[in-house]
């Protein structure tokens, strides 16, 4: 969604912020802008499409100056064009503002300015805040943007310069993500640290109604009601490097192939193997509480919401716990009565998904406990959270999760294991079980060679039109996961279904021009995987099934077969997803899709 780069500093800001919208452009964009100033003055320049067209735009025009801020826009009001792309300016071209979120009361605030005779140049909701500081501004651009504030109702990050004060850059946050790096001689924010990676690794969180004035030198942070805000700096352990394609064609590619290290770094250090137990650090806050947990409610979007859906099964494998897993975008429509004894656990990546924040916000006011499995290092859900387990997986660029599915799965295996073993596990299953998980990067990297083969049965399969993906148990979420990365990314009609319902519905679409992929490793529900794949067959259904190494039942009746190591029941998710990756992967690739950067998605959905 949305993106927000900012520079102040001694240097030529236009490089700086073009090349910090290019890190942000997975988030998933349909404009891009950028304002620079220079002296007592401002230039700017917008563009619809990529970074590249306003590149293009830009083309020799100067646009000098050592400050400037930056957006990408995914539009929510009004069409993507040049007009509603950012920034926004106030009538006398004064004030230039960015924004990521959503001014809720907008409209009574544009009715008010217009009975001012103020008239507006676009149809979004921003341009309310660039003509309400210009009202509010004294000479001071902290107090005007500070006043500006308290009228907007919704979420935002913001940042605003303006042209009679140079060197300087006003931010402000309340829920959507903004962040402060501290370079050498200068300073930037953005809402997303791999847009500042390049030149700093030290980094300032900004908090909810806080805002912050960034100059070379200085930066100051205060709230809404003016209180200075002294908060520590943090060290970011991403490297320049991780939002490289390192001679990868994409994005989604690079981050398939770096599953055997994101696993080791979930498991690097965690891992007990004389008591049968991880250690997570991260749990200590809550571990009391967590030991009488009785109730887990797992909550997330997209990818994760799937991750959880087999977080489910494992918990209940291993532990003695009831569990519930909602789709955080639901979250606010049930009526949960949380029992004595429920956490909450969300699972998030980007850790700024707006409806997994709400969800836990609604967990936190109706009594229950949180915890947290997420990836961005000190992004709200973590905050919110105060505790639970970082994925350690570095930037996730694909819009298609892939690297923190396996990583989520692992954490949350790890996350079960240590609660089992507080339960009724014995010591011999839980060694059994850490034998198992340590195995898990090697055995990913045979999954990975097998990379070649699946292209292939791509390029075989990618002009069917319709897929089907089927599992049971903990293979019916990978069913499910499967099914949606072949249309992130590939636009191929898929269903994920539990193989058990086929026969209620599904089975009526089976024909030779539509493929199932089974998964049918050698669990406990084997079996009856078999006898789906036989009735898809006997209706000339193509199959390609996913199995355990050496299974010779099921290469006598598929088309096609990937096979995969044999692990632990409760671990092989881990392992079936990626073929499921690679061939959503692939399928795009042969149907040419802009894999990285799908249509009309984005990488983080900060609006409800
Ligand atoms: C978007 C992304 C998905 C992701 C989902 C949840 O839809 O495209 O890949 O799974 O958001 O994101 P989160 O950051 O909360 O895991």
């Amino acid at each position: 969604m949305c993106g927000i780069v900012c520079y102040v500093g001694e240097r030529e800001a236009k490089g700086i912020l073009l090349e910090g919208l290019k890190r942000l452009e997975y988030r998933g964009y349909d404009s891009a802008g950028v304002a620079i100033q220079n002296g007592s003055g401002v230039h700017f320049e917008r563009a619809v499409g990529r970074i590249a067209d306003l590149e293009r735009k830009i083309g020799t025009r100067p646009l000098d100056g050592t400050a400037g801020i930056a957006h990408t826009r995914w539009a929510t009001h009004g069409e993507p064009s040049e007009a509603n792309a950012h920034p926004h300016r106030d009538r006398d071209g004064n004030v230039f503002v960015i924004h990521n979120g959503i001014i809720e009361n907008y409209r009574a605030l544009k009715k008010k300015l217009e009975g001012r005779g103020v008239s507006f140049r676009s149809e979004t909701d921003t341009e309310v805040i660039a003509h309400l500081v210009a009202l509010h501004f004294e000479g001071d651009l902290c107090e005007a943007v500070r006043k500006t504030m308290l009228q907007l109702e919704g979420t935002f990050g913001i940042a605003v310069i303006h042209r009679q004060v140079p060197g300087k850059i006003v931010v402000a946050r309340r829920g959507s993500p903004l962040i402060i790096g501290i370079g050498e001689n200068c300073h930037l924010a953005a809402s997303d640290v791999s847009a500042m990676v390049r030149h700093t690794n030290k980094v300032v969180h900004l908090l909810d109604n806080e805002l912050a004035v960034l100059s070379s030198d200085e930066f100051s942070i205060s709230t809404v009601q003016a209180t200075p805000i002294e908060r520590v700096t943090e060290t970011v352990d991403w490297q320049a490097d991780d939002a490289e394609l390192n001679g990868f064609p994409h994005f989604m590619l690079k981050e398939i192939f770096e599953q055997p290290e994101t696993v080791r770094n979930a498991i690097r250090g965690r891992l007990d193997y004389s008591e049968g137990i991880p250690r997570l650090g991260g749990i200590a806050p809550v571990w009391e509480g967590l030991k009488q947990c009785r109730h887990l409610v797992i909550v997330g979007c997209g990818t994760s919401y799937y991750a959880g859906f087999v977080g489910r099964y494992i918990f209940e494998k291993l532990t003695d716990i009831d569990v519930t897993v909602e789709l955080a975008s639901e979250f606010r429509y049930r009526r949960i009565n949380f029992a004595p004894n429920t956490f909450v656990l969300a699972l998030s990546q980007s850790g700024e998904t707006a409806d997994t924040l709400a969800a836990i916000r609604e967990a936190r006011r109706k009594g229950a406990s949180l915890m947290g499995v997420v990836n961005v290092v000190g992004s709200s859900i973590a905050r919110e959270a105060g505790a639970g387990v970082y994925n350690h997986a570095g930037p996730e660029i694909g819009v298609a999760s892939t690297k923190i599915f396996t990583s989520q799965l692992t954490i949350m295996s790890l996350l079960a294991l240590l609660l089992g073993r507080h339960h009724s596990l014995s010591l011999t299953e839980g060694i059994e079980a850490i034998r198992a998980v340590d195995a898990l990067p090697g055995q990913i990297s045979r999954v990975l060679s097998l990379a070649h083969a699946i292209e292939a049965m791509a390029e075989k399969y990618h002009l069917k039109s319709n897929w089907l993906f089927l599992g049971r148990k903990y293979n019916y979420p990978i069913a499910m996961e499967g099914a949606l990365k072949l249309k992130e990314i590939s636009y191929i009609h898929a269903e994920g279904y539990a193989a058990g319902e086929m026969k209620h519905g599904p089975i009526a679409l089976v024909n030779p021009d539509m493929p199932t992929v089974a998964i049918a490793p050698q669990d406990s529900v084997y079996e009856k995987m078999v006898s789906n794949i036989q009735e898809i067959k006997s209706r000339r259904g193509p199959v390609i099934a996913l199995v355990t190494e050496g299974d010779e039942e099921i290469r006598e009746i598929a088309d096609d077969v990937i096979e995969i190591p044999r692990t632990l029941e409760f671990l092989y998710p881990i392992l079936s997803v990626i073929p499921l990756q690679l061939l959503a992967y692939y399928c795009a690739k042969f149907l040419h899709r802009d894999i990285d950067k799908p249509r009309n998605l984005a990488k983080s959905v900060t609006v409800e």
